[in-house]
């Protein structure tokens, strides 16, 4: 039976912001030093959905789409105006914030919960105080943390001193090592390069697996997504615009399918320039070729097709990129918006 840890209910988040100048009457902006004029942000609309323990959840969506808004309020930095949050067994990220923070743990990729002149070391040691670990405990999670993440080598270095890349891991370490149940990644893996990506993403499955840590990632590398969940929930404009796995959220929108080809000799110049028009990306290698085919159509007629204008030497059919699918989801959902407004005047 699977055990739904978080269950999240029509969730909003509105911040009061002062107008902008150029919006106020010119009077008004005379006396903006002694009067404000504020509106309303809506950041999160409503948002609904649950996770299920020992889960990896994609919270996928544009800039500005209210990804990290939604994580302050389920870690309890953020009070959600509206709608509710039920962590674990009912707990309440302000209400019980004492025993919540014992259960979870947070990485925001842009800023950093280790402080910034001490050495890395320190800093661990301070979490150990505040989360009240014993000795023996805090021991032997940090030499597992340390081995997994390979962070080691910099242990005694100011966190300051360190790479983009280190610092990432050493946060990692640190919002794992009081054994948390939840865990909250918002964007671990941005500015990095492959290799620590890839570090990263092991860690992260490997943690997952051994302790059944149910975690909520938002990313903007859809490599760390198609790594790491099998379930996604991707957002507009603050409401879930699709909840569901990847695979069933490419084959709801992605149009096209990428097929790389590579030949010895062209058979049949214009036939193969009449393919290239229709189907034809940028390929700048010589004697291959990329095609985005389109999922309606009939990917045997176009293949019947290359052959006789071709001789191939290797095919591939690629699945569509999950980047490519969303762009897609956000470019149909716009068209659909569009079109309902038009109806309605
Ligand atoms: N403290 C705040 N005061 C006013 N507006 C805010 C505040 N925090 C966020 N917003 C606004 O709320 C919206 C959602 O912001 P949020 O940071 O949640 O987006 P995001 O999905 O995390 O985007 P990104 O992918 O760029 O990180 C944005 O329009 C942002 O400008
Ligand atoms: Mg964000």
């Amino acid at each position: 039976m699977s055990n739904i840890i978080i269950k999240v209910e029509d969730l909003k988040k509105e911040f009061k912001i002062p107008k902008k100048a150029e919006n106020l009457s010119l009077w008004k902006q005379k006396l903006s030093w002694f009067y404000r004029e504020w509106e309303i942000k809506k950041a999160v609309e409503g948002v609904t959905f649950q996770i299920q323990e020992g889960e990896i959840l994609g919270y996928l969506g544009p800039n500005g789409a209210g990804k990290s808004t939604t994580i302050k309020m389920l870690t309890g930095i953020l009070h959600p105006t509206s709608g509710s949050i039920e962590v674990l067994k009912g707990l309440n990220p302000f209400k019980n914030r004492r025993e919540y923070t014992q259960e979870i743990g947070v990485v925001f990729g842009q800023r950093s919960i280790l402080a910034y002149d001490i050495p890395v070391k320190d800093s661990f040691r301070l979490f150990k105080a505040i989360y009240g670990l014993s000795e023996e405990f805090y021991q032997e999670r940090l030499d597992m943390l340390v081995t997994m993440l390979g962070v080691d080598k910099f242990f005694e270095t100011p966190y300051r001193m360190l790479s983009l890349g280190e610092k990432m891991r050493c946060e990692l370490a640190a919002s794992f090592i009081h054994q948390p149940k939840i865990v909250f990644l918002d964007e671990p893996t941005i500015g990095l390069d492959a290799q620590a990506k890839i570090t990263i993403r092991k860690f992260l499955k490997e943690i997952n697996r051994k302790e059944n840590t149910t975690i909520l990632i938002t990313t903007h590398d859809m490599d760390d997504i198609e790594e790491l969940c099998r379930r996604i929930i991707v957002i507009d404009e603050g409401i879930v615009a699709y909840e569901g796995s990847v695979k069933r959220f490419k084959e709801k929108y992605a149009n096209t399918k990428q097929v790389d080809v590579s030949y010895t000799l062209v058979t049949n110049k214009e036939k193969l320039l009449q393919l290239d028009t229709k189907y034809g990306i940028e390929n700048t290698i010589e004697k291959s070729k990329s095609y985005e085919f389109p999922l309606n159509e009939s990917l045997g007629n176009f293949l019947k097709e290359l052959v006789s204008c071709v001789e191939i030497q290797d095919l591939s059919i690629h699945e569509p990129k999950l980047e490519n699918v969303i762009a897609e989801m956000y470019e149909k959902e716009n068209k659909e918006k569009k079109k309902r407004e038009k109806l309605r005047n």
